[in-house]
C-alpha cells in the first residue's frame, strides 16, 4: 500500500531476564498511514513503549514483519537501523532527553551532524527554522537546566522535527508536565498534524488520546478494539 508508512504484521517481541520470559509483545498487527494522527492506549505494562521503540527503531522484534515506507526493516543491523532511525523517525520522550551540557540549539543540532553531506549552514537553517516552529527561538543559547519543563518539551519536539523525519512518534510526551503545559504541547502536535505531519503517540489519558484521528489500544501485548479493551478492563 504506498500511502502507509508503518506496516506491521504478527510482531513479537520477547524479554529474556533472569530466565524470565516476558512477552511484551505477542503478535502485533498494525497499519500507519502517510498524514495520520495515531493514539496508541492501554494499561502500564501492556507493551506501548516497546512497540514505539521497535516502530522508532530503537530496538528489533523477536519476530515479525515491519516495513518502514516500504522497506522491510525488522532485521537491519545496527548501523542501518541507526541510519534509518536518524532520517525517518523523529522522537519525543516523556522525560525530554535532552543534553544537559549541550546549548538549546546544539541540542537540535545533533542529530544533523550525523546525516551524510548536510552542509553546517543547512544544519544551522534547519535548527533556526524548527525552533521558531516550537516558539523557542529565543531561548537559543539557553541550557536544558534554565528552561521549565514545557519549555525542554518544545525543545525536544523541535529536534525531533528538524530532520523533517516521516513520522513522530511521542511516548507519553505529558507524562512529566502539569496540565497546562501538556495541553500546550498537544496543542503543538495537532498544529504540526494539520500541517501533514504523521504522528503516533503512546498516551493513557483520553482527553489528549482524543486530540488524534485514530486510537490503538493494546492490552497484553495485543491490540485490541476499543469495546474489547473496556470489556477486558471490567473483567481483569
Ligand atoms: N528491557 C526490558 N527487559 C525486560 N523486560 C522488559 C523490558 N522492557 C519492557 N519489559 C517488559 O515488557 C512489558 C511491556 O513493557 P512496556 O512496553 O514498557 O509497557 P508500557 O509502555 O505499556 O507500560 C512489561 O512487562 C515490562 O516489564
Ligand atoms: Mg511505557
Amino acid at each position: 500500500m504506498a500511502d502507509s508508512i508503518i506496516e506491521i504484521e504478527q510482531l513479537t517481541k520477547v524479554f529474556y531476564t533472569d530466565e524470565i520470559e516476558t512477552h511484551a509483545l505477542s503478535g502485533v498487527h498494525m497499519q500507519i498511514k502517510r498524514g495520520e494522527y495515531v493514539a496508541m492506549s492501554g494499561p502500564s505494562g501492556c507493551g506501548k513503549s516497546t512497540l514505539l521503540s521497535i516502530i522508532g527503531l530503537l530496538d528489533t522484534p523477536t519476530a515479525g514483519r515491519y516495513q518502514l515506507n516500504g522497506k522491510e526493516v525488522a532485521n537491519l543491523d545496527f548501523a542501518d537501523r541507526s541510519r534509518i532511525r536518524n532520517q525517518e523517525i523523529g522522537f519525543i520522550f516523556q522525560s525530554f532527553n535532552l543534553i544537559g551540557d549541550l546549548s538549546v540549539a546544539e541540542n537540535v543540532e545533533l542529530p544533523l551532524t550525523y546525516r551524510a553531506g548536510m552542509p553546517a549552514a543547512e544544519r544551522k537553517a534547519r535548527v533556526q527554522e524548527s525552533l521558531e516552529r516550537v516558539n523557542m527561538a529565543h531561548r537559543m543559547r539557553h541550557y536544558p537546566a534554565q528552561l521549565s519543563g514545557g519549555q525542554q518539551q518544545r525543545v525536544a519536539v523541535a529536534r525531533a522535527l528538524a530532520g523533517s523525519p516521516s513520522i513522530l512518534l511521542a511516548d507519553e510526551p505529558t507524562g512529566n508536565l502539569d496540565s497546562k503545559n501538556g495541553e500546550a504541547v498537544m496543542k503543538l502536535l495537532k498544529e504540526l498534524h494539520d500541517e501533514g505531519a504523521t504522528i503516533c503517540m503512546v498516551t493513557h489519558d483520553p482527553r489528549f488520546a482524543a486530540h488524534a484521528e485514530r486510537q490503538i489500544h493494546l492490552f497484553d501485548g495485543k491490540v485490541v478494539a476499543e469495546g474489547e479493551l473496556s470489556q477486558l478492563m471490567a473483567e481483569a
